[in-house]
């Protein structure tokens, strides 16, 4: 029997360090904070968590300005904390993947500030330096935050350096091949002490096009859309030092493109990414029709090059689902069915398991370079007193709306809660080589309704996920099934043959 590599089956969890836990009172969550909660992780049943970036920063991007890809920064431990932090994910069967940031460092980082020193630094060439006059950036490509060109003139060697993102996070000159082999052996550093794999952060956008010509780029077409061929060579030499290493390590690409089918190139073949981000989906609105182009879309571009899908709704770039959503806490129930039974890695995004919506964070409190980000990140609230288990009640963000009583700890508690709801399912698919790892079908069905069938051997599952605001008649499509799992208490008493709005199950045969 083949089996089948981990991260195939797995619900992966990311974790946004600075929001999850604060252990020592400055505010600010830290890997202390998160070995104290990994109960509730083991209680949710998630196989891997996804750390985003906890090296050393001086923090202009909350750590997506890496000062020393190996070492962490204070704020957040210490390597002995982040040692035994994955010795004890490890005892629970929970593997750690981190985020590493390869097509950028901090403008702090040791080889930049060598680069920016002279002309003849030996580090010059590891950034991407153009000549040029203050007035006249050497082409017009635009940064993603803050507004304006993606190249900032450097005083001292009177010279423009490339940063897709702030001017704080100088672009790595990957055609360097020092470049490459300096940034290898930063994964071999995290691999050698036992992480199971890597979120790999804009990681299309290494390779530069030659030239670095002018590019249209209007609304909608971010900077990050970089598409260039000779990134897929560098994902092949990333690829082969994570193949050094025993225990399938895996590399998800946050392959910032919006079509799947550019998205499902990044994996080569079968030696780039194990897996990608397809972002689409999270850009598609809570309806049925629209939803089903996305997964007859995902099929046709993963499925028919054997590559395996990832399903995400919520991180911490993006509002959360639920807020998204319109802030109605049964479409976020059905939203969690839907994710969790799609054929391919769900990630889930620390918070989503408790229904929680974005905070309202007022323009004096944000704290996000982009300034747009900081609602999806405000800090988990654990238990209903002041300081929601924090050790302050005032952090780096406000807590999130409804934190006395949308906690964790209530949420425990409450066989009803959102959270109890997550575990079920994920107790459902760990039961399930359908919902696992099987085929996929979308059934026809009535308006507002996506029906499919996942099917793995044996074992089969039905799913129903009703996105409208109707009852839906779902008569002659549920004959031969019985209800596994719904969303909603109601559902005991169903009229006959009907699923009530914004309502989800998951049915398996009744014989
Ligand atoms: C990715 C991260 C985002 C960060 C950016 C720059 O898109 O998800 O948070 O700001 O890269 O590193």
């Amino acid at each position: 029997m083949v089996t089948e590599p981990w991260w195939k089956s797995a619900v992966i969890y990311q974790i946004y360090p600075r929001s999850f836990c604060d252990s020592t009172g400055n505010g600010v969550g830290d890997l202390e904070g998160i070995i104290n909660h990994l109960e509730h992780l083991s209680w949710l049943g998630v196989d891997a968590i996804w750390l985003s970036p906890v090296f050393t920063s001086p923090m202009v991007d909350h750590g997506y300005d890496v000062s020393n890809y190996c070492d962490i920064d204070p704020l957040f431990g210490d390597l002995d904390t982040f040692d035994r932090l994955v010795a004890r994910c490890h005892e629970h069967g929970i593997r750690v993947i981190l985020d590493w940031v390869p097509n950028h460092s901090s403008d702090q980082h040791p080889w930049f500030v060598d680069s920016r020193s002279s002309r003849d630094s030996a580090k010059r060439d590891w950034y991407i330096w153009r000549d040029g006059t203050p007035d006249s950036p050497p082409n017009n490509w635009q940064a993603e935050f803050p507004a304006g060109p993606a190249w900032a003139w450097d005083e001292t060697t009177q010279a423009w350096y490339l940063h897709m993102f702030a001017p704080e996070q100088p672009d790595l000159n990957w055609a360097n091949p020092e470049v490459r082999e300096a940034m290898h052996a930063t994964l071999r550093f995290w691999l050698d002490r036992g992480v199971d794999g890597f979120r790999m952060d804009v990681v299309h956008a290494i390779g530069k096009p030659d030239g670095l010509p002018d590019r249209e780029q209007g609304p909608g077409q971010p900077l990050t859309e970089f598409d260039n061929a000779v990134t897929h060579d560098y994902l092949k030499d990333i690829r082969a030092v994570l193949d050094e290493y025993d225990g399938d390590r895996m590399a998800v690409g946050e392959v910032y493109l919006l079509d799947s089918f550019r998205v499902a190139t990044y994996y080569g073949d079968n030696d780039e990414l194990h897996l990608s981000f397809n972002f689409l989906p999270l850009w598609t609105r809570w309806e049925a029709e629209p939803w089903r182009k996305q997964i007859e879309v995902a099929i046709e571009a993963f499925d028919s090059i054997d590559a395996w899908t990832t399903w995400v709704l919520s991180n911490h770039d993006v509002p959360r689902h639920r807020s998204r959503y319109g802030g109605d806490e049964r479409t976020a129930r059905a939203a969690a069915v839907l994710l969790l039974c799609l054929r391919g890695t769900p990630f889930l995004y620390a918070g989503e398991e408790l229904g929680l919506l974005d905070a309202d964070v007022p323009p004096e409190l944000s704290q996000d370079p982009a300034g747009k980000r900081d609602g999806c990140r405000a800090p988990i609230p654990w238990d209903s007193t002041e300081t929601h288990g924090w050790v302050r009640p005032d952090n780096w963000l406000p807590f999130p709306p409804e934190s006395e009583t949308r906690n964790a700890e209530t949420q425990h508690a409450d066989p009803a809660s959102m959270a109890n709801l997550y575990r079920e399912i994920i107790t459902a698919r760990r039961d399930s080589p359908a919902l696992q790892l099987g085929s996929i079908e979308l059934l026809p069905s009535p308006n507002g309704v996506l029906v499919f069938e996942r099917r793995n051997g044996d074992d089969r599952r039905l799913v129903i996920v009703n996105m409208g605001n109707d009852q839906a008649d779902i008569s002659g499509l549920i004959d031969g099934w019985e209800v596994q799992l719904r969303t909603e208490a109601e559902r005991d008493a169903p009229p006959d043959n009907h699923i009530p709005a914004r309502c989800a199950e998951i049915l398996r045969p009744s014989f």
